[in-house]
């Protein structure tokens, strides 16, 4: 195989399907960051989604011993990573604490490392769609995004402009997932998560079917995990709505009864996994707080997520 010379190739020394990253990536960032900047004036009533201000730009690479590696031709990476942006220089911690925090109540998510060079941030993030053969190479499994498996084209990824309904979504992983229960039940706590911790970008595009190698289809890792609440100047409209409620400080007893309702599921059970949700997370937030500390030093800006999960989960916990 191509891929397996390359890899036997870069051990012995430079070759066409790998180049080393450093000075790539460098260039990358600094591009990046002037991109962000552009939304420094945009008005409150007509903030961009996330991904329209660019700020989701990801460098796929291969990361072997701790170096990186830019995959050339068929070559497969093993990574992504995302760099800070001049006017959103918090994304890559936000991004990793959220990440954490969602890991912490038990959904399955990305593995992600919060990283710097030379004074610019990053997150570096594992693939979720690639596993190490016998020989230790990197193999791709086959994925799709909500998108794709639903029919919809890469620009209706909101549901806003027409992209599909979290209903929808909930409906096709009871229908493709081989093991349904257990994966809807994780699509409606990934959803619960998003309103109380203030990620509004999950999309359909943030979500994937994955195709095991054992033939089993399983709804992917959760990625893109992100507090957009605590980053001004972006949209904090929910990609997807519940029971037709986009606002989130707007959303009430009555609207998860109604998305209860649109998934066919009893409104008493979703309503207890949205307090369970949010008891863990305030339960939670201190702890995951201090595992970020000691991973990936101290970062008072994440008091601004600290502080909107806190007043979201407690609109819960105290009514
Ligand atoms: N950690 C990951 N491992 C494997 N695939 C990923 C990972 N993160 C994202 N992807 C895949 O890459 C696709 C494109 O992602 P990307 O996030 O760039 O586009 P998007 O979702 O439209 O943009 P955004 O999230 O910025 O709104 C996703 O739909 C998903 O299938
Ligand atoms: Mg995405």
């Amino acid at each position: 195989m191509a891929w397996r010379r390359a890899r036997r190739e870069a051990r012995q020394g430079p070759n066409p399907a790998l180049r080393r990253l450093t000075r790539a990536c460098h260039c990358h960032s600094t591009q990046a960051a002037r991109r962000g900047q552009i939304y420094g004036t945009w008005p409150t009533d007509e903030r961009p989604r996330l991904s329209l201000a660019g700020a989701q730009d990801k460098c796929p690479v291969l990361v072997q011993n701790g170096d990186y590696f830019l995959p050339q031709q068929e070559a497969p990476s093993s990574h992504i990573l995302k760099f800070e942006l001049a006017d959103y220089r918090h994304l890559p911690a936000y991004e990793t604490f959220t990440t954490l925090l969602a890991g912490s109540i038990g959904l399955q998510v990305v593995e992600i490392e919060l990283q710097s060079i030379e004074q610019v941030r990053y997150a570096l993030i594992a693939r979720y769609d690639r596993v190490l053969d016998e020989q230790g190479e990197v193999q791709r499994l086959h994925q799709e995004d909500f998108c794709q498996a639903l029919g919809y084209g890469y620009e209706k990824k909101y549901q806003e402009h027409g992209g599909p309904t979290f209903a929808q979504c909930f409906r096709l992983v009871l229908d493709t997932s081989s093991e349904p229960a257990i994966d809807s039940l994780h699509l409606l706590r990934w959803q619960i998560f998003n309103v109380l911790a203030g990620n509004s970008d999950g999309h359909a595009k943030n979500l994937s079917l994955l195709h095991l190698p054992n033939g089993e289809t399983r709804l992917a890792p959760f990625y893109d995990l992100i507090c957009t609440r605590a980053i001004e100047r972006i949209d904090y409209h929910l990609a997807f709505d519940v029971g037709g409620k986009r606002n989130p400080d707007a959303i009430t007893q009555a609207h998860w009864d109604r998305l209860a309702e649109q998934c066919d599921v009893r409104a008493r059970f979703l309503g207890s996994l949205l307090e369970e949700t949010a008891a863990r997370l305030l339960e939670n937030l201190a702890q995951v707080k201090e595992t970020f500390k000691v991973r990936f030093g101290a970062y008072p800006a994440l008091q601004r997520i600290e502080q909107l999960v806190t007043k979201q989960c407690q609109r819960i916990t105290k009514r």
